[in-house]
């Protein structure tokens, strides 16, 4: 693949400009936020760096890989999950709209423009007709849409079992974030992680290939690049527990040797003692009542939940309305 400049690198961690009048003036507002964030996150106990700095152009290229591993299940149990209830994923519920004579748009929302430019070439490709739009934002801060045409409707997908990153109360903002563009009637389809035998869930973030490892090396060098900070990612070794307990995998970055970094633009040093780790991911299993617990809270009243018959997947479908109700 191709080297980027820092600056592109950069760039793909910033929410989309909305008009380039006043694009110079969000990015850099958002970019100081962003290296506030990072500053915090690494000052914490644990340390820590958010999980969205995992998927830069490789980084999102090495997750496409977890989801074609023997080990990593969630992909694979969402998707026949959807062909059995929901019909084939995204293209499926397109054509279900489109065979009732609807004129759908799709609306692409991620932090890695490689993930949105893979988007975008499978769906025009499958289904060259339906017009796909690209929002380039980090979805934990902020979420700015395009306007919907007078009398549209809207369905969000929210898959991947990606709401399991965030704890409780940040997963409610998030979700509630995205019931602000939604009308009364409006959907959600949440697909999460749910409660399974722990070895398999610890394989699946421990994969023998050790391309989780490598992906999860890879979050300090786009840290690097955005930062650009000095971590050496072959100086710590890959760390991803299942917590029974918390029922989540927690993925660390753990240092071989002590170690002082240089982090460029945050303008410090970090200083690690051998074994000590930075906390790279939660990824949390849910039962299905948390699920339908939090997507009331953000708003939305639960209409629907499907499971897969192995019951490591669920999928939540709600009815966007007026309140919110807390947690
Ligand atoms: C894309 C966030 C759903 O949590 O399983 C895969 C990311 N991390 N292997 C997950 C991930 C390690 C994945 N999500």
């Amino acid at each position: 693949m191709a080297r980027r400049s820092p600056i592109r690198r950069e760039r793909q961690l910033l929410p989309q400009p909305v008009s380039p009048r006043t694009a110079a003036l969000v990015d850099l507002d958002a970019e100081a936020a962003a290296l506030r964030e990072l500053r915090q996150s690494l000052g914490r106990t644990p340390r820590e760096i958010p999980s969205k700095y995992f998927y830069d152009d490789r980084g999102s290229a090495l997750f496409e890989q977890i989801t074609r591993l023997p080990e990593y299940y969630p992909t694979r149990t969402e998707r026949a999950l959807l062909i059995e209830r929901a019909q084939e994923k995204t293209v499926g519920l397109l054509d279900a709209v489109l065979a009732d004579g609807g004129r759908p748009r799709y609306i692409a929302v991620d932090i890695s423009a490689h993930a949105l430019g893979r988007t975008r070439d499978i769906l025009a490709a499958a289904r060259p007709e339906v017009p796909v739009e690209q929002v380039l934002a980090d979805y934990t801060r902020e979420l700015r849409l395009p306007e919907r045409p007078a009398g549209g409707r809207r369905l969000v997908l929210f898959l991947g079992g990606t709401i399991g990153n965030e704890e409780d109360a940040d997963a409610v903002r998030l979700l509630a974030r995205v019931r602000e563009h939604l009308d009364p009637g409006d959907v959600l389809l949440l697909g999460a992680n749910l409660v399974t035998d722990p070895a398999l869930i610890h394989a699946a973030y421990n994969d023998a290939q050790g391309v989780t490892a490598e992906f999860n090396r890879n979050l300090l060098r786009a840290v690097n690049s955005f930062a650009r900070s000095g971590f050496d990612p072959s100086a710590f070794d890959h760390y991803a527990p299942y917590d029974v307990e918390k029922r989540r995998i927690e993925m660390w970055l753990v240092a071989r040797s002590a170690l002082e970094v240089d982090l460029g633009r945050l303008g410090s040093v970090l200083r690690l003692r051998k074994g000590e780790g930075i906390r790279t991911e939660i990824s949390r299993r849910f039962m299905r009542d948390e699920v339908l617990r939090l997507i009331d809270a953000a708003g939305f009243t639960p209409e629907r939940w499907m499971e897969s018959a192995d019951g490591r997947f669920g999928l939540a479908l709600g009815l966007s309305r007026r309140s919110l109700r807390g947690l």
